[in-house]
């Protein structure tokens, strides 16, 4: 995520790039800094890790001064959490703070490298510092020097600028990552997100991708990346700076509903060779993943079923034996472990203590240890470094507690992973493997199509509300998707819900079902439609209300449900990925009709570090 800041004017800069990093903290908070051109005409900068506070007391201890800076508070992707690390990044004169990841950061360090450019930190960042610094010094103007080294970065990128040669003028660009320009009198800003200057103006203009702006304090130009002048019209903001922390969102959940199909993306981003239909893992280490026979899936609640949805990829993919274990019970069973055996843990934070402790056992059992993570640099991810390695989601910072586009990217994340283990053990052909992709690359655009019918899902959130009990059925990959709808209503709206396998329900559960009692069933089409829709029949019979999640195009479906909310089609291993949403939309209404606390449900927390 990283929110980024830059100020052109004639107040001093740093109060305004820290307040507005404040503003930003919820993109990120590994560490941040500031950069300052002061009127020496020197760039100066402070940095440090962890929140933003400690930059706070830096800057007290050692004030900056100038009318033009740029900020950044960063959530780590390439490289630690350190202070070199940390941004801006400066060099020769030219200090730069970016938003994304650059794709082909290495190819681009070797071949600085080969030019004895010396690099002073790990980050993908630093190379484009270099290359515009390249630039500057053949005698080039700021605009034209970030112009010219664009077609060379592949990747994504929020990019401020500023430079030594150029000491009243802030460069920006934008590829896939946002970035918001705030027009001033006498002044201007630019930011990642509005909330970060809407203290000082209510006037923005959206940078689309492929745009360019050049920020003085009396102007602002903004072209594409050709050098073509492009006309735009401001936008004027009525937001309260409150709401625009969470984007217009009215909680942090909604947004991060809402983000699913950009983190969708961002976990794809860079990993898949459609040619042959490989997979590059960056972050884990084949040689010792590769040869394992058997793994066991660890991890806790919510990561948890993602690992039962994870368990039929890879079994059906890639022939391998998976079992799925709750890392609470996992660690006091006495599990069968050797150096043949994976131990996948699945967390979001990394730093959950049952699954790290499990982590840990199965390392000193000698079992091949590597994770799904979404935290850079947690705890969990690094314990994995040195074994299997560990695979970021790139889902981008999750702040609501009940986890939404953390899971359907661990989903993504296990997909790759199955694809991976089934083309390095010849279970899946290159066109097969092919096939699995393209379809995988449609699920962001799937999830749009579903957001934007989030009106349906409100009427029906409200027709529920009231009830005291709900039951979540499914077959096959979608029964843990009924375990997640459940826990999802369960825990932000305080009503009782079970997810049960569609099949059980004739085993005890279907003495619960009467009128009063909903029962969302999941019927997408593939292999268990016919039983999961006999098995919704038989609780229809016993008066039980249903509200059906179907695939597109099934006509049968209205005749058995009260309700329905048909998702597209996609495959039945990736279904999980898209019929998961309207249970998140569904409980969410129904938390927000009853006014409870979404963001911050009673007795949570977001990090589960006790076991
Ligand atoms: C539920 C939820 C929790 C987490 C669980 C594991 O919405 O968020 O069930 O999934 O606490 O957390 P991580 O994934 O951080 O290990």
């Amino acid at each position: 995520m990283c929110g980024i800041i830059g100020y052109v004017g004639y107040q001093n800069a740093t109060p305004i790039l820290v307040d507005g990093l404040r503003r930003l903290e919820y993109r990120g908070y590994d560490s941040a800094g500031v950069a300052i051109i002061s009127a020496d005409g020197k760039t100066h900068i402070h940095r440090a890790v962890g929140k933003l506070r400690n930059l706070d007391t830096v800057l007290r201890e050692h004030p900056l001064t100038g009318s033009l800076g740029i900020g950044h508070t960063r959530w780590a992707t390439h490289g630690r959490p350190t202070e070199e690390n940390a941004h801006p990044h400066t060099i020769d004169g030219v200090t730069i703070v970016h938003n994304g990841i650059l794709e082909n950061y290495l190819e681009l360090r070797h071949m600085l490298e080969a030019r004895d450019r010396q690099f002073r930190s790990e980050t993908d960042t630093e190379i484009m510092a270099h290359l515009i610094a390249e630039q500057i010094a053949k005698g080039h103007a700021l605009d034209e020097a970030v112009r010219s080294i664009l077609p060379q970065v592949r990747g994504t990128y929020a990019l401020v600028v500023i430079s030594e040669s150029h000491p009243n003028t802030i460069v920006t660009a934008k590829n896939a990552s946002p970035i918001v320009l705030g027009l001033g009198d006498n002044e201007n800003f630019v930011a990642s997100d509005i909330p970060a200057c809407l203290e000082y103006t209510r006037s923005f203009v959206f940078l689309e991708d492929g745009q360019m702006a050049i920020l003085r304090p009396k102007d602002i130009s903004i072209t594409d990346f050709e050098g073509n002048q492009q006309i735009v019209e401001p936008t004027t903001v009525t937001w309260s700076p409150i709401m625009a922390e969470k984007g217009g969102h009215k909680h942090f959940m909604h947004k991060e509903i809402y983000e699913q199909p950009t983190a969708v993306a961002n976990t794809i981003l860079g990993r898949v060779s459609m040619e042959d239909a490989t997979i590059h893992l960056d972050g884990v280490n084949p040689e010792h993943i590769d040869p394992i026979d058997r793994l066991i899936i660890t991890a806790c609640g919510t990561s948890w079923h993602a690992g039962l949805i994870g368990k039929f990829m890879l079994e059906h993919i890639a022939r391998i034996p998976v079992e799925v274990d709750l890392a609470s019970e996992f660690r006091y069973r006495d599990p069968i472990l050797d150096n043949k055996t994976g131990l996948l843990a699945i967390s979001q934070s990394g730093e959950t203590a049952d699954t790290l402790g499990a982590v840990k056992d199965a390392k000193a059992a000698h079992a091949v240890v590597f994770g799904i993570c979404n935290v850079i640099g947690s705890s969990i991810a690094r314990e994995c470094k040195n074994s299997g390695g560990v695979l970021y989601t790139h889902a981008g910072l999750e702040i609501g507690v009940a986890s939404t586009k953390a899971f359907v990217t661990q989903l993504v994340a296990l997909f790759l992973l199955a694809i991976h283990f089934g083309r390095k053990r010849g279970t899946l052909s290159i066109t097969d493997g092919q096939d699995h992709l393209n379809r995988l690359r449609e699920i962001p655009s799937h999830i749009e199509s579903i957001l934007a019918r989030e009106a349906s899902l409100i009427a029906i959130a409200r027709r529920y509300a009231r009830a005291k009990d709900f039951l979540f059925l499914g077959r096959g990959p979608n029964y843990p998707v009924a375990l997640e709808g459940a826990l999802k209503l369960k825990e932000i709206s305080y009503i009782h819900a079970e997810g049960y396998a569609a099949g059980e329900m004739k085993h005890g559960p279907i003495a619960l079902v009467d009128e009063h009692v909903p029962i969302v069933g999941i019927a997408t089409a593939g292999p268990s439609y016919q039983k999961t829709i006999s098995n919704l029949e038989e609780v229809r019979a016993r008066n039980g209300k249903l509200i059906i999640i179907a695939s597109e195009g099934d006509s049968r479906i209205a005749s058995v449900a009260d309700d329905v909310f048909v998702i597209p089609k996609t495959t039945p291993l990736l279904d999980p990925l898209l019929s998961v949403v309207p249970l998140q939309l569904l409980a969410y209404h129904i938390a927000d009709a009853k006014g409870t606390d979404i963001d911050q449900p009673r007795n949570l927390a977001k990090s589960v570090t006790v076991e």
